[in-house]
């Protein structure tokens, strides 16, 4: 299946990821570029836009969109993505490095409530959704420290045991 992964990053994480998934499905990435990058007024809901992709979204089957969550919400420049080529996506599958853990995936700052807010924007066209949350990188005597998982970051030295058998199995679920 020809397959694309668009990505947005801030801090480096969901990128190191989108690369890992492009590489390992052998496919096309491209990086989600805001008109104006601004992390804090992108937080505020100010929105300029997204600059113009170089890649035809439209020449692939399936779309993995990969990005952070922030304050529990779709992040502005993962919202103007769905919001724009939403017609022109055959198939999705949105992927997010994040701080809620599974256990608090349903509560207010959780990653299941942008899941829903995706599949409420794509409808059947969203077949897959994966979190990979970045509390599985800290080191125990870590875990449960408040606000270390922001300090985190996914990168070759961290990305081992519990979120690789994570990541595999994810692989292997969307492998074509
Ligand atoms: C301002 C801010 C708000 C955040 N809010 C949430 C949140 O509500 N839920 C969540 O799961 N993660 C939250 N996070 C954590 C990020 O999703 C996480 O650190 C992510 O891996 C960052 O991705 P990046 O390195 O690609 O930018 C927040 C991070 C920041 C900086």
């Amino acid at each position: 299946m020809k397959t694309i992964v668009y990505y947005y990053s801030h801090k480096g994480s969901n990128k190191y990821l989108a690369q890992k998934i492009a590489h390992d499905l052998s496919c096309d990435i491209e990086e989600i570029k805001p008109l104006l990058n601004s992390h804090i007024l992108m937080l505020m809901g100010i929105n300029f836009g997204n600059k113009e992709l170089h890649t035809n979204i439209k020449a692939y089957e399936r779309v993995v969109l990969c990005g952070p969550i922030w304050m529990g919400k779709l992040i502005v420049p993962l919202k103007n993505f769905l919001k724009k080529y939403c017609n022109k996506i055959n198939k999705l599958v949105f992927v997010t490095s994040c701080g809620s853990p599974f256990n608090k995936k349903d509560e207010k700052f959780g990653h299941n409530l942008v899941f829903k807010q995706v599949k409420d924007m794509l409808n059947e066209k969203c077949i897959h959704c994966e979190a990979f949350p970045i509390g599985l990188v800290l080191p125990p005597e870590l875990k449960d420290a408040p606000d270390a998982f922001m300090k985190a970051h996914l990168n070759d030295f961290n990305f081992n045991g519990e979120i690789v058998e994570i990541y595999e199995a994810f692989i292997k679920k969307i492998q074509p």
